[in-house]
C-alpha cells in the first residue's frame, strides 16, 4: 500500500473506531440534574392522574353526573399528594431557589385543592369546571418558577 493509502487506512480504522467508543461514553454521561426520576417527579405523575380523572369528569354535565361523587375524593387525594411534594426540599436545591419559595407556592396550591373538593360536592358542573381552573392556574405558577425547563402539557 502507498502511504497515502496506508494513512488513509488508519484515518478510516481511527474514525470507525470512534464511532464505536463514542455512543458508549456518551451513555455513561450522569442524566443532567432533574432530568431523572426524582421522588418530586414520581410524587407528580400521581398528582397527574388525579389531574386527569377530574379534568374528565368535569368538562361536560354528563360526564359530571356520572363521575361527579368521586371528583371531591380525587380532589382529596390530590391534595395529599400535594402535600408529600411539599416535603422534598430537591426542586429548591436544583432551581437555586428557597424552600420557603417552594413550600409557599405549595401550599397556594394546596390550598386551592381543597377548596376546591369542598366546591365540587355542593356544586353544578360549569361552576365546578371554572372553579377547578383555579387550582390549574395555582400548578401552573409553580411550574413557571421550578419546572422552568418544560411547558405545561394539561
Ligand atoms: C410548588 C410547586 C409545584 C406545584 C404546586 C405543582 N407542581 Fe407539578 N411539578 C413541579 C416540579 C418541580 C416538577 C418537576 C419534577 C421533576 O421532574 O423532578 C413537576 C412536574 C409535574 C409534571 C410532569 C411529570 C412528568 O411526567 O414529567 C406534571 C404532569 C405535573 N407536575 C402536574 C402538576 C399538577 C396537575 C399540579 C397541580 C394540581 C402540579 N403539578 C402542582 C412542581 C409543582
Amino acid at each position: 500500500m502507498s502511504p497515502k493509502w496506508t494513512a488513509f487506512a488508519v484515518s478510516l480504522a481511527t474514525v470507525t473506531a470512534l464511532a464505536v467508543v463514542l455512543p458508549l461514553s456518551q451513555a455513561q454521561v450522569p442524566p443532567v440534574p432533574g432530568a431523572e426520576e426524582t421522588p418530586t417527579h414520581k410524587i407528580m405523575v400521581q398528582v397527574q392522574a388525579k389531574n386527569l380523572a377530574i379534568t374528565k369528569a368535569v368538562r361536560t354535565p354528563i360526564a359530571f353526573t356520572k363521575a361527579g361523587p368521586q371528583v371531591a375524593t380525587d380532589a382529596t387525594d390530590m391534595a395529599n399528594l400535594l402535600k408529600q411534594a411539599r416535603e422534598q426540599r430537591g426542586p429548591s436545591e436544583v432551581q437555586k431557589k428557597t424552600y420557603e419559595e417552594w413550600t409557599n407556592l405549595m401550599d397556594v396550591c394546596i390550598r386551592e385543592t381543597e377548596a376546591f373538593s369542598k366546591f365540587a360536592s355542593a356544586n353544578e358542573q360549569p361552576a365546578v369546571k371554572k372553579q377547578f381552573n383555579n387550582v390549574k392556574g395555582a400548578c401552573t405558577n409553580c411550574h413557571n418558577v421550578f419546572r422552568i425547563d418544560s411547558a405545561d402539557d394539561f
